[in-house]
């Protein structure tokens, strides 16, 4: 086979073949694997196919416009997926993936890669018998069919979701190499939906609803108390996301979006909204999600996502290749509101400048930041650190551990570091 046929894709690989008169070719070049030909792809380039020539692929008719009806990457990017750490859970159905933060831009996730977590697998639900109830201190009991939700007003917004463990791993020492499993349960999408607002309003509030409770129809039957206040300031109840519907795993056909709180109380495949005037103190809120103190007693009820950011390159899976030029990209979040400020530092935390924000910067959403920065080729440690437009200020992980000592699991929002060797290898560090 030829140089410039291995580093073709499979799919182009497969036409081009044919065209050169040969089902034999087609056959044994196809065995080549699309991700080796990936990762060979840019050491590889041919020669003839580089400027001045014409290159190869242009010699040739591409694929026609029903080839692939729902679009999916290119076979170049096939490393770019969610991944889990087997040894984390029991089984995949109560477990957790995570999102490639150090593979994307901008501060949209596409659909296909967000991070999931689910404590009894994925709920396959039929949107024609899935069912919302609303009922408790109402004045009207209300079951809604997905027809019924699609005629109310709609509202479309961007919001940050971050799992209250994500970084759980890492509260005594670094651990995991890798800025998706350090810091990659959270995604950013667009979501479409009625507010819960608007469905209230329809049911009537009775005067001492002071709570609500979501239920979900997976398996795990998740539920949560949400404080009426929050239910009615921005919570929503999405049907799709970033244009489209939910994916299943997302909570097709409805879930509950609650901006910048823990990502455990957006339940998801929504089936029931109770009203009560007081927070039912569920499994989630009691045994599973309160935050354990040096002392031993636990908080409960920690609901805002504090202000967060991280380098995702370089990053464990970013490493330096090139001394001089180079661009500093990160992710910032903060449950609170909107990312005032990001600084980055390349020495440990000495000295910080202030990175540069990429609009749009949206309140509850992930923000990017860039800098660029020329590495002479030293060993380096780096950093981010938000502030957000309360003031607050992202914490490290020992003025963290004074308060709540290092116990925890959740709520980890402390400030990581990055060490670049002198040959470019990046890693988890935790300085002392
Ligand atoms: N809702 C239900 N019904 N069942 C679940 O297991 N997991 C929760 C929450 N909602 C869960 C759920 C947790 S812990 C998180 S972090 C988010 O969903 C994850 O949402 P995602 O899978 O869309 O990323
Ligand atoms: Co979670």
């Amino acid at each position: 086979m030829s140089k410039t046929l291995k580093t073709l894709g499979k799919s182009t690989i497969d036409r081009r073949a044919l065209l050169r008169g040969g089902l034999a070719a087609g056959a044994t070049l196809a065995g080549t694997g699309a991700a080796q030909a990936a990762g060979k792809a840019a050491a590889a380039a041919d020669p003839e196919s580089l400027p001045p020539n014409v290159p190869d692929w242009s010699r040739y008719l591409g694929a026609g416009v029903a080839d692939a009806p729902y679009g999916v990457p290119s076979e170049h990017e096939a490393h770019v997926i969610r991944r889990n750490v087997e040894w984390l859970t029991a089984t995949t159905e109560s477990s957790i993936n995570f999102t490639p933060i150090h593979e994307l831009d901008g501060f949209v996730t596409p659909n296909g890669l967000c991070f999931e977590r689910h404590h009894g697998g994925v709920a396959e639900i039929a949107p024609g018998d899935h069912r919302l109830m609303i009922h408790g201190l109402v004045e009207r009991p209300l079951i809604f069919t997905m027809e019924d939700l699609m005629r109310f007003p709609q509202e479309s917004r961007f919001f940050f979701l971050e799992c209250a463990a994500n970084g759980g791993m890492e509260w005594r020492g670094a651990q995991l190499n890798g800025c998706q499993f350090t810091h990659g349960m959270v995604h950013c999408v667009q979501y479409s939906g009625v507010s819960l607002k608007t469905l209230f309003n329809e049911a009537g509030l009775k005067p001492k609803a002071g709570w609500i409770l979501p239920e979900g129809a997976d398996a795990a039957g998740l539920t949560r108390s949400i404080p009426i206040e929050k239910a009615l300031d921005d919570c929503m109840l999405a049907y799709s996301m970033n244009g489209e519907r939910l994916r299943p795993e997302q909570g097709y056909p409805l879930r509950l979006v609650v901006p910048g709180w823990e990502g455990n109380m957006w339940v998801k495949w929504i089936r029931r909204i109770e009203v009560g005037d007081m927070p039912w103190h569920t499994r989630e809120e009691t045994s599973k999600y309160p935050a354990l103190m040096a002392d031993g007693r636990a908080r409960q009820f920690t609901w805002v996502m504090e202000a967060k950011s991280v380098i995702t390159s370089p990053s464990p899976e970013k490493p330096m290749n090139h001394k001089g030029p180079n661009l500093i990209k990160g992710l910032a979040w903060s449950g609170r509101g909107s990312i005032k400020r990001v600084d980055v530092s390349v020495d440990g935390g000495r000295n910080w400048q202030s990175a540069e924000l990429q609009g749009p910067v949206l309140p509850k959403c992930l923000t990017r930041f860039t800098l660029p920065w020329s590495w002479d080729g030293d060993a380096r440690l780096l950093q981010s650190r938000a502030i957000d437009d309360t003031g607050y200020v992202q914490p490290t992980m020992e003025a963290l551990q004074q308060v709540r000592g290092t116990n925890s699991i959740y709520h980890n929002n402390s400030i990581q570091t990055w060490l670049i060797n002198a040959s470019g290898g990046v890693e988890n560090v935790r300085l002392a």
